[in-house]
């Protein structure tokens, strides 16, 4: 949910804050703004509608530099509070005109003090809940100086007042502030809200992610909860809301700007698509050893802590929590332990049964996903020890987890998620396995023959890729459909609802994701002639009977005039006297077939939102990175 880029150095500001916002326009779209402070003043520029459109408004200043100045910021939004407008844009102003602010997340308490800053005399433009900040800092630095506990603290003016009013806000909020007297500096503050700092030579960035800054530094350091970060030509000074000065981890960035570029594709969504087989080896290199035991070599739990596990909780959303329904089906059969898995958003609310010997999964790509988060928070509130699956260092979730487990899929822009869908399935299985080899329940043979086959994953996914031009044909003669439902069973059932969802948010079609035994229960009422059916059928050489089971619910939806779509293994003959279409993938285990089982639906669903003309990098009302409850 919305990008942030802040810089304080010597080039253009304006030139730094679009090239980040191209980058960050995958957090959100609705509107962009830009403020530049230079030769004494505050320049904002702002429009509702993709960067594009702001783009459009400075190229048509006659000015040779429409908006002169090397400190500034940039801000693409995701709408919460007020309508996507050109006067709901971020920066917001003060009633000087002097301070900017562009912020992430919800103030929580925002109209209480609108209504106290109303009260004394302000005057606010937009309907946003960002835009109090921008008063009340003005508030405070024509008040009193800060009166910081800690006498040792130097702070700038503008990060005190920032602290000061972090102080009075509830809510997630990144915040980033400038200031047209004080063109040495650019402020940001945190709060549930990601915040990371680029450290240059001769210039420092704050930003959402890393991706706004890798083209011009990979040297990065975290912001964490409550603290503010005072950027300037020459590095940083972080405090927490108290003024106390703190120190945080800095790490060098290992992939580079053009793992965020689109590699000569036309959308990043392709360019993910294809790199699955890569995303997959370097999630699993490193993990494996030759002799066929597990290595999880930077959580920081130890292996006695999985041996006193007796329970294990996945807590994710949306793509991350299909991962996580896969992972059940894999630790429930490989340890014997419990496990559940449940929607992050509904997860605290219900009152989760957890103690300390309680493990709870955290699978989020980003890091940020605020539900994700304070599901986070509550399992350790409870005792429950967390390790967190994720995609981005230095993100919230895993600084928040006691231990974490990377996948080392690469930036992922398209906001669906594909390459890292395949990293966190492959993340779960070898926790999966973990468990397994240290409380001893498979003997080591029976790992090291589920690693050499987990070895070989890359190069089937990498061949299934290869083969899927049929389906891509299909979708463009779909391009019409109603709707598309998909079933499937056992871990088949879960890649049916990713299958789904990935329809539904890139091609805006009704699509539904049902277990094939369940469709008699209610769900057959929908089956209409021709309605298409994607099956996405277990091995033959599976479980006992599944395989028989779901050819006769494809000869049930057939029957009623369904077009049906098969997703079977090679050599599974049994499925082509129903199936009006047989999309192929190759033969694996069980467990590991979403890794190549998914492949088909999410091609399926790019290619027949690209046959609608649709942006499949930034579809509508969504965003990469959802920092609201
Ligand atoms: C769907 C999609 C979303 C995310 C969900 C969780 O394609 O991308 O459903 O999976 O918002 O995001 P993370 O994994 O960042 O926590």
């Amino acid at each position: 949910m919305c990008g942030i880029i802040g810089y304080v150095g010597d080039q253009s500001a304006l030139d730094i804050s679009l090239q980040g916002l191209r980058r960050l326009e995958y957090r959100g779209y609705d509107s962009s703004g830009i403020a530049v402070v230079g030769a004494g003043e505050l320049r904002t520029a702002r429009r509702a509608g993709k960067l594009a459109n702001l783009e459009k408004l400075l190229a048509e200043n006659p000015e040779p530099d429409p908006m002169p100045g090397t400190t500034g910021m940039g801000h693409t939004r995701w709408a919460t509070h007020g309508g996507p407008t050109d006067v709901n844009a971020h920066p917001h102003i003060d009633c000087t005109g002097a301070i900017a602010v562009i912020h992430n997340g919800i103030i929580e308490n925002f109209a209480l003090l609108r209504a106290e800053l109303e009260a004394g005399g302000h005057e606010l433009a937009s309907e946003t809940d960002t835009e109090v900040v921008a008063h009340l800092l003005e508030v405070e630095l024509a008040g009193d100086p800060d009166p910081d506990p800690d006498p040792a603290a130097v702070s700038h003016p503008l990060a005190a007042a920032l602290r000061r009013v972090c102080r009075r806000l509830a809510g997630a909020f990144t915040l980033v502030v400038v200031h047209r007297d004080f063109p040495e500096v650019v402020v940001g503050a945190r709060r549930n809200s990601p915040l990371v700092v680029g450290l240059g030579e001769g210039e420092s960035f704050l930003a959402s992610d890393v991706s706004a800054f890798i083209a011009h530094t990979r040297e990065a350091m975290e912001i964490g909860q409550d603290q503010v970060v005072e950027a300037r030509r020459d590095g940083v000074i972080v405090t927490d809301f108290e003024g106390r000065p703190v120190q945080n981890r800095r790490y060098h960035v290992d992939w580079d700007a053009s793992a965020a570029e689109k590699g000569g594709y036309p959308y990043f969504m392709l360019k993910e698509i294809n790199e699955q087989p890569t995303a997959l080896a370097d999630t699993l290199r490193g993990r494996l050893s030759p002799q066929g035991a597990i290595v999880l070599d930077e959580e920081r739990l130890s292996a006695q802590d999985f041996r006193d596990v007796d329970k294990v909780f996945i807590v994710a959303c949306g793509t991350a929590y299909h991962a996580g329904l896969i992972a059940k089906y894999a630790i429930e059969h490989w340890t014997r332990l419990p496990c559940e898995v449940e929607m992050a958003s509904e997860f605290r609310y219900r009152d989760p049964v957890l103690d300390r010997s309680t493990l709870v999964i955290a699978i989020s790509q980003s890091g940020e996903t605020l539900d994700t988060l304070m599901a986070v928070k509550h399992a350790r509130e409870q005792k429950a020890r967390v390790l967190a699956i994720c995609n981005t260092n230095g993100s919230t979730i895993p600084r928040e987890s006691d231990a974490v487990l990377y996948t080392h899929c690469g930036p992922e822009v398209g906001v669906a998620s594909t390459k890292t869908f395949l990293g966190q399935v492959a993340a779960c299985l070898l926790v999966g396995l973990y468990l397994a080899q240290v409380r001893g329940v498979l003997y080591g043979d029976e790992v090291a023959a589920y690693v050499e086959r987990l070895q070989r994953m890359p190069e089937l996914v990498e061949r299934t890729l290869g083969r899927l031009e049929p389906i891509r044909e299909l979708a463009r003669e779909l391009v019409d459909a109603k709707a598309v439902l998909f079933l499937g069973r056992h871990v088949g059932y879960p890649v049916a609802l990713e299958g789904a969802l990935k329809l539904k948010e890139l091609a805006y079609m009704h699509a539904e994701g049902f277990p094939a035994g369940e469709l008699k229960h209610g769900p057959i009422a929908l089956i209409e002639p021709g309605l298409p059916v994607l099956v996405v059928v277990p091995s033959p050489r599976g479980r006992a009977n599944l395989h028989d089971k779901i050819v006769s619910n494809i000869q049930e939806v057939r029957a009623r005039g369904a077009r049906t779509i098969v997703i079977a293994e090679d050599g599974d003959v049994a499925v082509e006297p129903y199936a009006d279409h047989v999309i192929r993938v190759p033969e694996t285990t069980s467990l590991f077939a979403p890794l190549v089982t998914t492949l088909p639906l999410q091609v399926f669903a790019c290619e027949l939102a690209l046959a609608r003309g649709l942006d499949v990098d930034q579809p509508r009302n969504l965003a990469k990175s959802v920092t609201v409850e």
